[in-house]
């Protein structure tokens, strides 16, 4: 073993993610506030509550100073519609103004804030409206970007339009466990046309009203492998699976034209170029086995790759190769590169500082190779309200009881601050929070 420090550019971006429904708590006035009231919707019938306490407690205050102090140095939050615009048409500049301090909370922390403006969750009275199914949805969405961006411009000029678009889209329209609950490829394909062309609406309207924005649309990306590599069905449905999900928004912005299922391409050409950078959300890895019972999964039986270590919901496994095929292959459009989220649902913190280092050692091949990578938000600062998975599944770095909403560090939390106060990845910090990783991070 090799005793070695991997350091990392002095402008690296070293944050966390987090996304407002999941940490404000009383997000009373949206679609996703009224789909936890449905039974059987949220794991063991949790509700989101105060969640994190952010808005009304204003406990962003206390998790910002835990991040300054562990040597963060961005955060990326969302800000939710709902508060912003709580009837059509009506502004509420107390909310734009909470927001505003949230970010300028940041800056006074010396941190840089990437503020998503759409993370899975909608107005109640967007909803009654057809939500995402009406493409009025469009311009609502950029009168309201047009707003935020207004007031937050003095202070924020790294944007996501719309979080995940391929994951929400399959949540909401295809697995049918978020709002709308729908079960219908079609419609899915018609709501991912919509959200990219609010996503190249929104693009269009932050660059005019801020010249210097950067601008991106963040994807969960899922590298996935035949299960068989010389069975040209498991090929298949390995392609059309990755096609359909890890590259449909970003092969649209490179060719204005959205791929569909059975049907030909859509033509969407406003949304040829309307990114700045990739954003990368990246957790898992598949391996895909053609299987003829299952359409609406594109007759692919997902399972994780052999010898992956998988966290406590079942739903994501580590697999550190995959995090390297998800930077190679963004590489190719030529932008910077953002890791948006990366993370692991770790209650016991068991597996999260194996899973924290070995990305990290993949991370810093990549910028080696001189991509332009320029930052890594972790998923996430604190426990937060998991979706469908409500409070099973826990993501922190920091714990949180939500009985009492006191907060305290996992051992990761510490690792992240090691590594973030240094901007390196030493053998050293390997040696301390996961030693059975030395030989393979620092052969030699
Ligand atoms: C991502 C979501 C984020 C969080 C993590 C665990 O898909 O963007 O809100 O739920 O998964």
């Amino acid at each position: 073993m090799a005793t070695a420090t991997h350091h990392f550019p002095a402008s690296f971006l070293w944050g966390t993610a987090t996304a407002g429904y999941q940490v404000e708590g009383q997000s009373v006035n949206t679609d996703f506030w009224d789909w936890e009231q449905g039974a059987g919707h949220i794991a063991a019938g949790h509700t989101s509550g105060r969640a994190c306490d952010w808005w009304e407690g204003g406990r962003w205050r206390e998790d910002f100073d835990r991040a300054a102090a562990d040597g963060h140095s961005a955060h990326r939050l969302s800000v939710e519609w709902s508060r912003i615009e709580p009837e059509p048409g009506r502004w509420d500049a107390a909310a734009l103004d909470q927001y505003r301090q949230m970010v300028r909370g940041l800056r006074a922390r010396g941190l840089t804030p990437l503020v998503t403006l759409h993370h899975f969750v909608n107005p109640r009275w967007l909803a009654e409206r057809g939500g995402w199914e009406n493409p009025e949805v469009v311009p609502a969405f950029e009168r309201y970007v047009r707003h935020v961006a207004a007031a937050l411009k003095d202070d924020v000029d790294l944007w996501a339009t719309i979080n995940e678009p391929n994951v929400y889209m399959y949540q909401g329209w295809v697995n049918g466990v978020f709002p709308p609950g729908r079960r219908d490829m079609f419609a899915a394909m018609r709501v991912a046309a919509t959200l990219l062309r609010a996503h190249a609406a929104a693009y269009r309207a932050l660059h005019e009203i801020q010249p210097r924005a950067q601008v991106g649309l963040p994807i969960h990306f899922r590298p996935i492998q035949p299960a068989q590599p010389g069975f040209v069905l498991d090929r298949w449905v390995a392609r059309t699976q990755f096609n359909l999900f890890s590259a449909l928004f970003l092969e649209a912005i490179g060719t204005g034209r959205l791929r569909q299922v059975l049907r030909p391409a859509l033509a969407v050409p406003e949304a040829r170029g309307t990114q700045d950078y990739l954003g990368l959300n990246y957790y898992t890895a598949d391996v895909a086995r053609f299987d003829l019972t299952i359409p609406q999964e594109l007759f692919g039986r997902r399972s994780f790759p052999p010898g992956a270590d998988v966290d406590d919901a079942g739903v994501y496994a580590s697999y550190p190769p995959g995090f390297f095929e998800a930077l190679e292959w963004l590489h190719r459009f030529k932008l910077p590169i953002y890791v948006t989220e990366n993370g692991i649902g770790d209650e016991a913190d068991r597996l999260r500082p194996r899973y924290l280092l070995t990305p990290l050692r993949q991370l810093w091949r990549a910028v080696n190779f001189n991509w332009d990578v320029r930052g890594y938000f972790h998923w996430s600062l604190v426990d937060n309200f998991e979706w469908e998975r409500g409070w099973t599944h826990r993501f922190g770095l920091y714990a949180v009881d939500t009985a009492t909403l006191v907060r305290t560090p996992r051992p990761s939390a510490g690792l992240y601050a090691a590594v973030c106060r240094s901007r390196a990845l030493s053998s050293e910090t390997v040696a301390r929070y996961a030693p059975e990783l030395l030989e393979t991070l620092f052969p030699g």
